[in-house]
């Protein structure tokens, strides 16, 4: 039996709104970039039941998924490797290779230094016995990299950029370095969506379950 068809309903039963401890740095509409309390909530009972060595975290933003991950694993396994990637910096999703806005400069980017100074403080803080390592770049380049050094991963939260394509370059590698057990967690997919779809119709060796909890999550376990 897989652990998401044995523990879905503990993972849901905290999925309660109450604030996480980290307060948010990003300001106005930035701050939606956040995760939903809802579902970190959940990733951490998730954490809690699957004990994973190897995680990873595809979209830093300002580091909040970051520091309750890294500070979940610290209380609850002896050792562990915790890789999280994130671009960098706001950049046009369409263009390729991608156009990276001069934020700086651009008022609608307002607030894209208080990101930068919470993730760079978040990323090195120390994690005790969670080793955390924050990579920058676009996570399609950076995975065919990191991963083969990682081997496998057990655990990974994917929060980048929530397009069927853009996930579709990245996946594959993912794939490819999952093992039986591997828990991924898929942030803002819609109850029609392509990924969700895709999981459905094209991935039998995943167990899935969807929650339009907070914003909307699909997570998937490899089961064979
Ligand atoms: C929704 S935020 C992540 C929130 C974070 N996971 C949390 O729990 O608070 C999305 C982040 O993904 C980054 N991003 C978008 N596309 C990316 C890509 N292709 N590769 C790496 N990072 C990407 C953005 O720079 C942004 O910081």
């Amino acid at each position: 039996m897989s652990v998401l068809s044995e523990h879905w309903n503990d993972i849901l039963s905290v999925a309660v709104n109450t604030p996480l401890e980290e307060p948010m740095k990003a300001e106005g509409f930035l701050r939606s970039w956040n995760s939903a309390a809802e579902n970190m909530h959940m990733i951490v009972k998730g954490l809690e039941i699957c004990k994973p060595v190897n995680c990873i975290e595809l979209g830093t933003f300002e580091g909040i998924g970051l520091v309750t991950i890294a500070n979940t694993l610290k209380r609850i396994l002896p050792s562990s490797f915790f890789l999280t990637i994130d671009a960098g910096f706001p950049f046009d999703i369409n263009t390729t290779p991608p156009t990276f806005f001069d934020w700086e400069k651009d008022e609608h980017w307002k607030g894209w230094g208080d990101v930068l100074s919470a993730r760079n403080e978040r990323v090195s803080r120390g994690y005790g016995s969670c080793k955390v390592v924050y990579k920058e770049g676009l996570a399609r380049d950076i995975l065919p990299i990191e991963l083969p050094k990682m081997e496998w991963w057990d655990f990974c939260f994917h929060d980048t950029v929530h397009v069927y394509e853009r996930i579709m370059e990245e996946w594959p590698t993912l794939k490819a370095y999952s093992k039986i057990g591997s828990l991924i967690v898929f942030d803002d997919v819609k109850a029609d969506s392509e990924i969700k779809n895709h999981f459905e119709e094209k991935e039998p060796d995943w167990y899935m379950k969807y929650t339009e909890t907070g914003h909307e999550q699909l997570w998937a376990e490899r089961v064979r």
